[in-house]
């Protein structure tokens, strides 16, 4: 049993497509353990996403990702990590495999609808940033 972290961002929040995203992943065996809306401030993103400090787009990602409402799961399963990258489909939407999120639901690489942990560290890590482990359930 494994568990990762998945963010719905501001854009597909936006589109009203959580119960379609959130549908994707319990119809593929993975669970909700946890769950929540909230809206991000600077500080929280640009903690959360430090590990991207040094990139060009840092700014572009931090302004999009506190532009509005996220929601935020821990998703539990069996290789959880590696099935919700694989529902999610490439960074960049243009090159997403068709049928995944990002393909279906994203506009571009700022705006693609999804954020996935990409390894087990980050996993934990980005966990227990947003959730306490009485929350995961
Ligand atoms: P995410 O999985 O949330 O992790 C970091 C985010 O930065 C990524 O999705 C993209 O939305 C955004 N991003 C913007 N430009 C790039 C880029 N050139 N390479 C990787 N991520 C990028």
């Amino acid at each position: 049993m494994e568990n990762t972290l998945s963010i719905i961002k501001p854009d597909a929040v936006a589109k009203n497509v959580i119960g379609k995203i959130v549908d994707r992943f319990e119809s593929n065996g993975l669970k909700i353990a946890a769950m929540k809306k909230v809206q991000l401030s600077q500080a929280d993103a640009e903690a959360f996403y430090a590990v991207h400090a040094s990139r060009p787009f840092f700014g572009d990602l931090v302004k999009f990702m506190i532009s509005g409402p996220v929601v935020i799961m821990v998703l539990q399963g069996e290789n959880a990590l590696a099935k919700n990258r694989e529902l999610m489909g490439a960074t960049n939407p243009k090159e997403a495999t068709k049928g995944t999120i990002r393909a279906d639901f994203a506009e571009s690489i700022d705006a693609n609808a999804v954020h996935g942990s990409d390894s087990l560290e980050n996993a934990e890590n980005e966990i227990n940033f947003f959730f306490a482990q009485r929350e995961i359930l």
